[in-house]
């Protein structure tokens, strides 16, 4: 079932809406977004948490590191959010709507850095897999427009999780 905004706000869904795009298809590409969003959201925490919190030799280098990395994610949700609003869905505006839909998990212990760093790619791994399953979607769905959004946040992910790798090895 897609994800059709916030159910008490359903009824946006029902509106009339013609970008060229069936309902069943612009809800799906949605979806694919909505789930993009919120994963890059909790990823976006996770990684502000760990930049406050991390420890050790590399402090300094990983302070910024992360730094670089949340500022970029949190640039990336505003478009993203605003992609979905364009599609006629609502998006999730709240802890609890965002972690409903994340397929990352949020941080409840207290690594080190090492264990960080490998935590981070691997969601970065996986946040360039939800892009690409997006991104799938929209091409499948011709929404040309959804597609431009996210192909850049496959690349993105992946190249992060590259450098966060090479950081841990
Ligand atoms: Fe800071």
């Amino acid at each position: 079932m897609p994800i059709c905004g916030l159910k008490e706000k359903k009824k946006e869904c029902d509106m009339d809406i013609n970008i060229g795009i069936k309902e069943e298809d612009r809800l799906n590409s949605a979806e694919g977004v909505t789930r993009l969003l919120a994963s890059t959201y909790t990823l976006y925490l996770k990684t502000h948490g760990y930049h406050w919190n991390v420890e050790g030799p590399h402090f300094q280098q990983l302070h910024i590191q992360f730094m670089e990395q949340y500022t970029e994610m949190w640039t990336a949700v505003d478009e993203l959010a605003e992609r979905v609003r364009a599609l006629g869905v609502y998006a999730p505006d709240s802890y609890a709507a965002m972690s409903k839909v994340s397929e990352i998990k949020e941080e409840t212990g207290s690594p080190d850095w090492k264990a960080m760093v490998k935590t981070l790619a691997k969601d970065h791994e996986m946040v360039a897999k939800i892009a690409r399953n997006a991104l799938r979607i929209a091409e499948e769905v011709g929404d040309d427009a959804t597609a431009d959004v996210v192909a850049p946040r496959v690349t993105l992910h992946e190249k992060t999780a590259w450098m966060l790798r090479a950081t841990a090895s």
